[in-house]
């Protein structure tokens, strides 16, 4: 059984409680990082804490933990768990009051939750055969760039894309694709420029897209940042995409056609071993 944290107290997965008048439970109002672990070690551990910052404060949620904090508890569950490949989830929500619209009074405490999942992040099966992907209309808010727990779109449209055969979906907005259904989408185009869609409130800024484009240039390839549409998609060279879960995901179908020649390509299986190399060095 998982140790789990849960405001400030390590305990059984099983033994783990918070209110069912939490706001995450009742309003979505809460906001969350993903975090990959490889040997053992956090990777981007200041790209996510930076992030959870941001996500806070879009939201006027306090929050008192400091980095340092957060690090601890992320290291003792990955100890605690024997946790050498796989994710630390982290959830903060602005915490439990009678339901109303409303935001709970100030002092409020918010409800901190941690855990563990053990994942096979290198050896994926997926990454070697790439993925299908099938095209979907973007439904969500347009706060996209905050990362809230409302879920519930991106999970119907994962379904809808495996009702079609697919392994993912793409999401797509007034033509353009906007992002996967919890990744970053890229296309690289029959010159070899690799394409991802600009960061603004319509998709989630990747900690895992910054530090693949900065691998993409170290290794003097091109790159634009813009959106791209679904035709350009269907006739590019290669496509992928990013996420803590998934690194750099190649993707060899998109709506039943064939990527360049149906085959993971040269750029993403490159970025995928350029990018974990790099964060094994950098990991903590
Ligand atoms: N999802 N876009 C969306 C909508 C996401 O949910 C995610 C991450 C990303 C990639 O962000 P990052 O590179 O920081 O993981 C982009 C996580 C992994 C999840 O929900 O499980």
């Amino acid at each position: 059984m998982r140790t789990v944290y849960v405001n400030g107290d390590y305990v059984p997965e099983g033994e783990a409680k918070i209110s069912v008048f939490d706001r995450g439970f009742l309003f979505a109002d809460a906001v969350y990082e993903v975090t990959s672990v490889l040997d053992g070690m956090l990777v981007d551990f200041a790209g996510h804490c930076g992030r959870l910052r941001r996500s806070l404060g879009e939201l006027n949620m306090t929050f008192d933990m400091s980095d340092d904090q957060l690090l601890d508890v992320h290291r003792r569950l990955v100890a605690s768990n024997d946790l050498r490949e796989g994710l630390v989830y982290l959830q903060v929500s602005r915490g439990a009051a009678d339901r109303d619209f409303i935001f709970p009074p100030e002092g409020t405490p918010p409800t901190t939750v941690l855990f563990t999942q053990t994942k096979a992040l290198i050896d994926n099966p997926l990454a070697e055969r790439g993925q299908k992907i099938a095209t979907v209309k973007d439904e969500r808010w347009t706060r996209c760039d905050i990362k809230t727990v409302q879920l519930l779109y991106p999970s119907l449209a994962k379904m809808e894309a495996r009702s079609k055969g697919a392994d993912d979906a793409w999401m797509v907005r007034d033509g353009l694709v906007t992002e996967g259904s919890s990744n970053n989408a890229y296309i690289v185009t029959a010159d070899g420029v690799i394409v991802t869609r600009d960061i603004s409130n319509l998709i989630l800024n990747g900690i895992t897209r910054r530090a693949v484009l900065e691998c993409a240039r170290k290794l003097q390839m091109t790159v634009e940042e813009r959106p791209f549409s679904v035709e350009e998609a269907h006739v590019a060279r290669e496509a992928f995409s990013t996420s803590a879960s998934g690194f750099v995901n190649p993707v060899v179908e998109i709506d039943g056609q064939p990527v360049g020649d149906g085959t993971v390509g040269p750029v993403a299986r490159q970025l995928r071993d350029v990018y974990i190399a790099e964060m094994r060095k950098s990991a903590i």
